[in-house]
């Protein structure tokens, strides 16, 4: 899940120098990952669909990357399966931000 994230962070972001912030916090009951990096600007109504099986973005910043629109469904079913949530939000910057909460194993 992390790996995909990360690559997506990497690919999907602008041509040169741009950047990615990796970001943990645990909290009594939830865990928390971020993943957000620069990148072209993204309408929220394309963004709001990212995650379905082989959805992809218009744009293509990096031409020897091609997925298949996968990952982000795949990051999703595991967020499931461990009765997380994920969220998918374009940064005004532009780019993404993508937040993985999980809860806590109970003791
Ligand atoms: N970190 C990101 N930054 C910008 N766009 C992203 C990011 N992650 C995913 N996307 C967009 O969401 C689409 C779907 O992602 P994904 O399911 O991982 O498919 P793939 O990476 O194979 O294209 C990508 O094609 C891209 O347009
Ligand atoms: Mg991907």
């Amino acid at each position: 899940m992390t790996t995909n994230l990360v690559h997506n962070a990497v690919v999907h972001n602008q041509p040169e120098g741009g950047a990615v912030w990796v970001t943990t916090t645990a909290r009594p009951g939830a865990a928390e990952l971020v993943v957000e990096n620069t990148g072209a600007a993204l309408p929220p109504d394309l963004v709001a669909t990212l995650a379905e099986p082989f959805q992809r973005g218009t744009e293509r910043t990096r031409s020897d990357h091609a997925g298949a629109g996968l990952g982000l469904a795949i990051v999703d079913r595991i967020v499931r399966a461990h009765d997380g949530t994920l969220s998918l939000a374009a940064r005004p910057e532009g780019g993404l931000r993508v937040t993985v909460a999980l809860p806590a194993p109970s003791r």
